[in-house]
């Protein structure tokens, strides 16, 4: 039996997190892995806050903080949201760990041993009055090219040039200003790619069944051919170097941060030994189907560089079998953007609506094959239409028709006929969809085969019109409002991947147990799952419609409308 593993990318620790970051990674790493569990499979889900490196050091400097306690914060704070968001972790973990530092110093070990360290000298920009060295980022000055005179050392955001810091015309730190810059040199530690080179492209080539996204960003890597990569800092916060004549120096973060996937791991066996087995799922661990989920730009380094880093090792730790990568979600055409307060970030997204409304959505603009567009007239038309316009309207006149005429219990009577076969049917062959896509990790076509099961219903339900029926043929309605019941069972058990608390919300209504909740996919297809004479509770209202008047409000106040 396959056991699958699915991480996502780890969030840096500083700031909030917007909706472009969450349907890139986290949540449709989520909805897989709740799909598979309704499927019946072994999963875990493992994701952590990314805790190293300057940003981090220089976020903290400006809260006044040190280092660690901010980190304390932040990732508690990053956790909370995630929680309320239904992201269902089965660990969130910390690259700070103990654990994570003693992976990575072991990691590096192995590939030392194995000759894929060399040293080399490198010159950095030093700042005598912040007593550091800087990132080329945070190196500002005017730019050569076009003038610019906030353009960073790693590149000019006016004119997109990529630059080296020694280029900027009066270069300052970007912490203090000061302009007290040398240039200073040290000795650092490289991890050896381009020794790894064939042995990564073997692998990158023996998996034909990644997204096209994937293959062709490690292609180009490849193609470019591979160099040596500066794998040490001069900086205190991070993992410690643990080699002679390094131990004032760590390891960069991206060393550190894929090794925390194990990390995570091993932090919730080290917590609860019982629930998980860390080792078994990582080393040598031949049933273990392994999905790493990621925004584009992190692709390099799960493609090339973390492959390198584990095969350098010589040692059988769990590779991924695929990588989903995504495109951007851009925000009225431009970069969803902390500085210049453009976008919504996830804790914002929540003061204005519940989760799920913001996770069905996001899923249904997931930048697979390109980047999509988040815009609020976007985001209510799809709310109103799929959300409160199909699912939320069938379930509705279901459950209030079966009050008003039959009371809480369901109604028995009638005799299954040909029009309760097509509608089963018309289910089947959307549940096959969505099982299929999901499986594939298309996620658009899997939200489109959602769309058109809860469809079924309202069709059924139109053409029934259990509504003049009850005159009539009162048990030929009985029927129909107790297959349409069973149908919002249905719904609220194959939706619960993309939309979980609405299921939550259903099952309660239907007054499921714990045993009920369970049921898996083929046995959602039961439309004669709940019998006659069960009570059930009519639910609130599930989704409200988003009005014009607060589409302009929201493009007011979150800065909309293409500039
Ligand atoms: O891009 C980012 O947000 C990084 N913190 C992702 C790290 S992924 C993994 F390697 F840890
Ligand atoms: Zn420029």
């Amino acid at each position: 039996m396959t056991r699958y593993l699915v991480t996502s990318a780890l969030p840096y620790i500083n700031g909030m997190k917007h909706l472009g970051n969450l349907v890139g990674s986290m949540l449709p790493a989520d909805v897989y892995s709740r799909f598979l569990r309704l499927e019946g499979e072994e999963v875990i889900y493992i994701c952590a806050t990314d805790e190293h490196g300057t940003p981090a050091e220089i976020a903290a400097l400006e809260e006044g903080l040190d280092v660690r306690t901010y980190c304390d914060i932040q990732h508690q704070r990053q956790k909370d949201v995630y929680m309320r968001f239904g992201l269902s972790f089965d660990y969130f973990g910390r690259s700070s760990s103990p654990q994570n530092h003693e992976l990575t110093q072991h990691f590096f070990r192995m590939l030392d041993k194995n000759g894929f360290i060399e040293e080399r000298e490198i010159q950095q920009i030093y700042c005598l009055d912040d007593e550091r060295y800087l990132p080329d980022r945070y190196v500002i000055g005017t730019c050569p090219h076009c003038g610019y005179d906030m353009a960073r050392g790693d590149q000019c955001e006016n004119c997109a040039t990529l630059l080296d810091p020694s280029e900027l015309i009066n270069p300052r730190s970007a912490v203090s200003s000061s302009q007290n810059l040398e240039l200073r040199k040290s000795r650092h530690l490289f991890l050896k790619l381009d020794a790894l080179a064939s042995e990564v492209e073997r692998w990158v080539k023996s998996h034909q069944d990644w997204p096209r996204l994937t293959k062709s960003i490690a292609l180009k890597w490849l193609n470019e051919g591979l160099q040596p990569r500066c794998i040490t800092r001069d900086l205190s916060w991070g993992v410690p170097v643990p080699k002679e004549g390094f131990e004032d120096k760590v390891f960069y973060v991206w060393f550190d941060a894929p090794i925390e996937y194990i990390g995570a791991t091993k932090e919730w066996s080290d917590a609860d030994p019982d629930a998980c087995d860390w080792k078994s799922w990582w080393y040598d661990a031949k049933d273990v189907y392994h999905v790493q989920f990621m925004a584009k730009d992190n692709l390099p380094f799960h493609t090339i560089v973390w492959p390198a880093t584990i095969l350098g090792t010589r040692e059988p730790w769990t590779m991924a079998s695929y990588i989903k990568g995504f495109n951007w979600l851009t925000y009225y055409g431009g970069k969803f953007s902390t500085s210049q307060g453009r976008g919504v970030f996830m804790d914002q997204a929540l003061q204005i609506l519940p989760p799920d409304y913001w996770r069905y959505f996001l899923m249904t603009q997931a930048p697979e094959s390109d980047d999509s567009d988040f815009t609020w007239e976007l985001f209510s038309a799809v709310v109103n239409k799929d959300l409160a316009g199909t699912l939320g309207n069938f379930v509705n006149r279901t459950l209030k028709l079966a009050e008003s005429q039959f009371g809480n219990t369901i109604p028995a009577g009638g005799i299954w006929g040909p029009q309760e076969d097509e509608l089963l049917e018309n289910c089947k062959n959307s549940m096959t969809d969505y099982r299929s896509a999901l499986r594939k990790f298309e996620f658009r076509k899997a939200v489109l085969a959602l769309k058109q099961l809860w469809s079924h219903g309202n069709v059924y339900i139109d053409a029934r019109a259990p509504w003049n029926l009850v005159k009539t043929q009162r048990d030929e309605a009985a029927l129909v409002v107790r297959t349409c019941i069973n149908l919002v069972r249905t719904y609220a058990l194959a939706s619960s991947p993309i939309i979980p608390f609405t299921s939550e919300i259903l099952f309660d209504s239907l007054g499921m147990d714990a045993q009920e909740r369970k049921a898996d996919l083929d046995q959602a297809l039961d439309l004669n799952a709940l019998k006659a004479g069960r009570e059930f509770e009519v639910p609130p209202i599930l989704f409200r419609k988003i009005e014009a008047d607060e589409v302009t409000k929201l493009q007011e106040q979150f800065g909309g409308v293409s500039e």
